[in-house]
């Protein structure tokens, strides 16, 4: 399939006459897809550690791992929200901060497994706390048992090959036979999955992300809070081990180098956004118009338990769909809570005869696609803190 691309490349050989050789010679630069991934991050000799540097490789909010572990003994700890890592501006109230802390405790369970633990999840140990607050309370307790079941994960290659492909797909509809294999596997029932494909609802969906993203690009707020987690160039991903960038949308090779260089730069883009705000759009279209498969997650309540548990439901989603062969994305704009998006969400649920005082944790895009760079990782050590 051919690639279309996030930014259209205009006068590339105009540009490239500017570039410097030192540029062009980025090849020796090391490779950032395996930021996080490499074997020094995850062969631990630390049961923790190890199953700790797995779990980061869930998916989670635009990639600002929000994570912090406090170790309680030789096999057992703690995981917070990290209160520096959030997304006050798109996600008000930390409701996708929270899924993301579900996406890290399904793949730990699956990283556990692999390696002949149980991870035994204790929730909320200290108490819950309100879905629209957040305190320094641990959002679980997890200890790792010994497991005499020499039980190796069927999902844990997928674990390691997931990935969101945020690249054009294929209008590819899911046939009866797949939707049946998913809902063979699919064991969160408190957290109901529904895929359409149907012409209308497909057209429903796509107009409403469509405009979402155009909501979202209205608040300048919400725009600088994507670009600081824009990775603009490989030295920023090697830098900051989080967010994401040009790469991940699919563009490689020299067309990559011309646009980290010469057309895209944190400077330019901080000082005025709207541009990037306008290719943001542009990128949406793209991926809500090649897609003819869309599913999406509710929950009937939502403290923060379901959030988190709708994370692992996603997760799990997300690993059985890749296991098919199959690409995922989450298009998150028309879910988030703050003010100017609620009109429009509200008719979106209705629309989709989502039940009264249901919350709708997750919608997505399903397809094909080639495969993109890994988004990198920061260092597991990095997560951890008295
Ligand atoms: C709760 C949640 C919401 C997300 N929303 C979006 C979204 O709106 N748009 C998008 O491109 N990716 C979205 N993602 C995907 C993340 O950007 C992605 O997981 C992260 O960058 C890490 O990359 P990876 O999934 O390829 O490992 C979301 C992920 C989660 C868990």
């Amino acid at each position: 399939m051919k690639r279309r691309q996030f930014i259209k490349i205009a006068g590339i050989t105009a540009g490239l006459t500017g570039l410097s050789s030192s540029l062009m010679g980025c090849s020796s630069a090391p490779s950032i897809e395996l930021i996080g991934r490499d074997n020094k991050q995850l062969n631990q000799d630390d049961i923790r550690l190890k199953v700790i540097a797995y779990a980061m490789l869930s998916p989670n909010p635009h990639n600002k791992q929000p994570w912090r572990i406090v170790m309680t003994g030789p096999k057992s700890f703690y995981l917070y929200v990290d209160m520096f890592r959030l997304l006050p501006a798109t996600d008000p109230y930390h409701r996708q901060i929270h899924l993301g802390q579900g996406t890290f405790l399904e793949s730990l369970s699956i990283a556990a497994h692999e390696f002949d633990h149980d991870a035994d999840i204790q929730y909320f140990p200290e108490g819950m706390y309100g879905p629209e607050e957040i305190v320094e309370k641990p959002v679980a307790h997890i200890t790792l048992l010994d497991s005499t079941r020499k039980n190796q994960s069927r999902f844990f290659d997928s674990l390691m090959r997931r990935q969101s492909i945020k690249t054009p797909y294929d209008n590819y509809q899911l046939t009866p036979k797949e939707l049946k294999y998913i809902e063979t596997l699919y064991n969160y029932d408190d957290f109901p999955l529904t895929f359409s494909s149907h012409p209308d609802t497909v057209h429903t969906i796509r107009r409403t992300l469509i405009e979402a993203m155009k909501i979202e690009d209205q608040g300048s707020d919400r725009v600088h809070e994507t670009v600081s987690m824009f990775r603009f160039n490989d030295e920023e991903l090697l830098k900051y081990q989080d967010g994401f960038g040009v790469v991940h949308s699919g563009i490689t090779g020299i067309k990559k180098i011309v646009v980290e260089h010469v057309l895209l730069n944190r400077d330019k883009v901080e000082k005025d956004p709207s541009d990037f705000g306008k290719k943001a759009i542009e990128l949406t279209e793209e991926q809500a118009n090649s897609a003819s498969s869309f599913g999406w997650m509710t929950s009937a309540t939502n403290t923060r338990l379901d959030q988190v548990k709708a994370g692992r439901a996603y997760c799990k989603t997300h690993l059985i769909l890749t296991q098919m062969g199959l690409a995922m994305h989450p298009m998150s704009q028309v879910l988030q809570e703050y003010a100017d998006m609620l009109p429009l969400q509200k008719r979106f649920l209705e629309q989709l005869n989502v039940p009264k005082g249901h919350t709708m944790q997750m919608i997505f895009r399903v397809g094909h696609a080639e495969s993109t760079a890994y988004t990198p990782r920061r260092q597991v050590q990095s997560l951890l803190k008295a």
